[in-house]
């Protein structure tokens, strides 16, 4: 595939694993950042080797074909559109949108002017993911049933330099880490049919931990503790849980009961791990995922864990398939879908009844088995 030329906006904490992911990649080149803030994008070029640029510079750049657009939830929406008025295909980070009602601009917009919108996460999209995936498939644990998802800790304050837009409109923990999981439920399982919640706050200020706004006070406003009660189209329900209220905790992060069998899918924040699967009370087995691309750890977080994060993936998929004329992975018809899932936890909470889904979704076609990118060629 000849080498595409990709532009980055919003050059904060996430945007260095986009800029490693564009470095290690035959397919595309980061020719240029931007960021609000001039010295930030200054930072991140000298740091990569690229360009910087102004936002409104970087949208004319005529060599430009997507834009990646990694400023903060509150500013999605308005810079996806920005970016598809200039006549650029749109990835972007989570969530779409602050809302569900907000995003819907985004793919009429697109569709007027025949340009393609992709959303992360791509996690979905790493070996452990589709091994899982193809476990389902393949009927290891039978017809899916039941199953649990959940996520807590105690975050985000004490890590992120900059971390008052996670307590505010588009943040909280459903909007913030729920894309992953239920992401990697719409591709296991396909898609959500109604959501019931349960929606609280733990409490009504945040202490910054570190970085330069140490000890300064953030006022949440949005819940920190949701609970959900997904019933799918296939018939299968699950319970899914986000929260920043909990120190510490003993749950695993996602597990599917099935009439056969169990499975055990690693954390989908991640593209790797072990999965671990069950025939009826068996013993529990590793199910291989050598065989799937982008599986391999290639990155130690801050607390020394080995992990695989291949972000940018689902943008090499949607260029891939821009070429190819076919729809890509990491859509925003199921971004969309998830959007609104995660929405209804909340309106659920408030509304005290059951929401419908509306958005139509799709399960992603599986990736091909391979070694790496080449599976995009
Ligand atoms: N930090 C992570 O580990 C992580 C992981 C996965 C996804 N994400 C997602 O990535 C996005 C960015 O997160 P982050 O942690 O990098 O945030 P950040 O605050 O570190 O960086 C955001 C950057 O966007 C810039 N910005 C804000 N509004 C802008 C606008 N209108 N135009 C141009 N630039 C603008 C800011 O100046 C800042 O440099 C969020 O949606 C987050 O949910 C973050």
């Amino acid at each position: 595939m000849a080498i595409i030329d990709i532009g980055i906006i919003g050059c904060g904490n996430i945007s260095h694993s986009y800029l490693k992911g564009a470095a290690r990649s035959q397919q595309v080149r980061v020719r240029a950042v931007a960021d609000l803030r001039m010295e930030s994008a200054q930072e991140r070029a000298a740091e990569y080797g690229v360009q910087a640029l102004t936002v409104d510079r970087l949208l004319t750049d005529p060599d430009i074909r997507i834009i990646i657009n990694l400023t903060v939830p509150l500013a999605h929406p308005a810079v996806s559109l920005q970016i598809i008025e200039a006549g650029k295909h749109v990835y972007s980070e989570k969530p779409l949108a602050t809302s569900y009602a907000e995003a819907q601009a985004l793919p009429r917009a697109a569709a007027a002017k025949d340009l393609r919108v992709g959303c992360a996460p791509d996690t979905f999209l790493g070996a452990a993911h589709q091994a899982c995936r193809r476990a389902i498939d393949a009927g290891r644990i039978g017809r899916p049933i039941a199953g649990s998802v959940f996520f807590a800790s105690h975050g985000m304050e004490h890590w992120h330099p900059n971390p008052e837009f996670f307590f505010k409109r588009g943040g909280g923990p459903m909007l913030d880490v729920g894309p992953y999981y239920v992401t990697q439920l719409v591709n296991l399982l396909g898609p959500v049919a109604r959501v019931a919640g349960q929606a609280t706050m733990g409490s009504a200020t945040r202490t910054v931990g570190s970085g330069s706004m140490k000890d300064s006070i953030i006022k949440v406003e949005v819940p920190t503790t949701l609970h959900g009660v997904l019933s799918f189209v296939s018939g299968a329900s699950l319970t899914i849980t986000t929260s920043w209220d909990v120190w510490k905790h003993r749950r695993l992060h996602f597990e599917i009961y099935g009439s056969e069998g169990s499975l055990l899918v690693p954390d989908p924040n991640f593209f790797g791990g072990e999965p671990l699967v069950t025939d009826h009370d068996g013993d529990w087995t590793q199910l291989d995922i050598s065989a799937h691309p982008f599986g391999k750890p290639n990155r130690r977080t801050s607390s020394g864990a080995h992990v695989a994060d291949y972000r940018i993936i689902g943008l090499l998929d949607m260029a891939a398939a821009i070429r190819d004329g076919r729809p890509h992975r990491a859509s925003c018809e199921l971004a969309m879908h998830v959007m609104e899932v995660l929405d209804a936890v909340e309106r659920s909470s408030a509304e005290g009844r059951h929401v419908n889904i509306e958005t139509p979704s799709s399960r992603p076609e599986p990736l091909p088995l391979g070694k790496g990118e080449e599976v995009f060629d």
